[in-house]
């Protein structure tokens, strides 16, 4: 049996408030804690979008009475709440800013830039701007933060030439960081056959070459954090006509990495400091005391949707082998989680900042 602190998911889709037959607080952290996942900070693209004190609070509202897991809830930055200075009370009660500088579900979206301007002067700079920008994009967003010298986290990286000028900017002193998804490091656009086509292939950022891929692998060190992006979009609508981008991921992200590392593909330091140090820092997260995940390392099985606790009913990894079962998960002294069941109640979860 192997230990493991409490792994943190600086990035999850919770659907709640507004599609919820995709996913809730509920499901979202049950996932979690089938996942190994004791804290998961959540995106702000929900309906509505989390952007002012009325929507953060209808958002906690949500969270406080189902989530079984701790959370942090993100901001969502738009045209309109660029002045931080003037609601001095919310970036405190947020995960910190998430930014849409590139398109994606959801309706928030900056295209122009002179909207980024205010959000990078007025947001605290002890909590950093989450940024979804990818390519050209990304540089411009880095330029930024070196500009407003502030730190900037790069939500899901899948390109070699992002995590080169990742590296660049990091060796300059530019107060970046970044994350990599298990999607964009265990598929590419070239798989095939694999049953993952159409609409359940979509993503954003998409899936890229296996040159992108390798390229992610051999630059890991650049890398902060590991991040589901866990995006659940039901079966159904993935394989309709207008499938929405999007993986659910929480649930395989530590089989997926346990996995790699008895393969030697990394050590499992690494995934210690990319699952849970390193976003702690990042997000300045508080301890959680007595809490641990519980690792049964040489159970080898297949991932199968059908045992999964999401309510989006899919996983891109269908039928994938894995060795690494989450046998129990202790959350602030309490199981949470133990060979298959989940034990914390609704309403368990805490928000860190709370
Ligand atoms: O594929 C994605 N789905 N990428 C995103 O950035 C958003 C997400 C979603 O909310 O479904
Ligand atoms: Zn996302």
């Amino acid at each position: 049996m192997l230990t493991l602190p409490g792994l943190i998911d600086p990035h999850v889709h919770t659907r709640d408030p507004g599609q919820t037959h995709k996913e809730d607080w509920d499901t979202v952290t049950q996932a979690a804690l089938a996942g190994g996942v004791v804290l998961l900070l959540a995106m702000p693209n929900a309906k509505p979008p989390i952007f002012d004190a009325e929507t953060l609070d209808l958002a906690l509202q949500n969270a406080k009475q189902k989530a079984r897991c701790d959370y942090a809830q993100f901001l969502g930055a738009g045209p309109n709440n660029g002045d931080w200075n003037k609601n001095k009370d919310l970036p405190p009660r947020a995960a910190g800013l998430k930014m849409y500088l590139d398109s994606t579900f959801g309706e928030l979206r900056l295209n122009d830039m002179t909207l980024w301007t205010p959000h990078f002067q007025t947001f605290p700079k002890d909590l950093p701007i989450v940024a979804h920008s990818e390519s050209r994009s990304m540089a411009a967003a880095i330029l930024f933060a070196a500009l407003y010298d502030r730190p900037l986290h790069i939500a899901h990286i899948s390109l070699k030439e992002e995590v080169l000028l990742i590296k660049a900017a990091k060796e300059r002193g530019v107060k970046v960081t970044c994350e990599v998804c298990p999607h964009h490091l265990f598929l590419s656009s070239s798989q095939s056959g694999s049953g993952l086509e159409g609409g359940r292939s979509e993503v954003r950022p998409r899936l890229a070459t296996q040159e992108d891929v390798d390229s992610l692998w051999e630059n890991l060190d650049v890398i902060d954090c590991f991040a589901t992006d866990h995006a659940p979009h039901t079966a159904a609508e993935k394989d309709s006509d207008t499938p929405p981008p999007g993986f659910p991921g929480l649930e395989t992200i530590l089989p997926l990495f346990l996995t790699a590392v008895r393969e030697k593909r990394l050590s499992l330091e690494t995934l210690i400091e990319k699952m849970y140090l390193n976003p702690k820092r990042i997000f300045r997260l508080p301890d959680q005391p007595e809490t641990w995940v519980e690792v049964d390392e040489n159970a080898a099985y297949e991932i199968r949707a059908s045992e999964q606790f999401t309510r989006c009913g899919w996983t891109p990894f269908e039928g994938w082998k894995v060795r690494g079962r989450v046998r129990r998960v202790v959350l602030r002294g309490k199981t949470c989680f133990e060979d298959g069941k989940i034990l914390a109640p609704p309403g368990y979860g805490k928000n860190v900042r709370g």
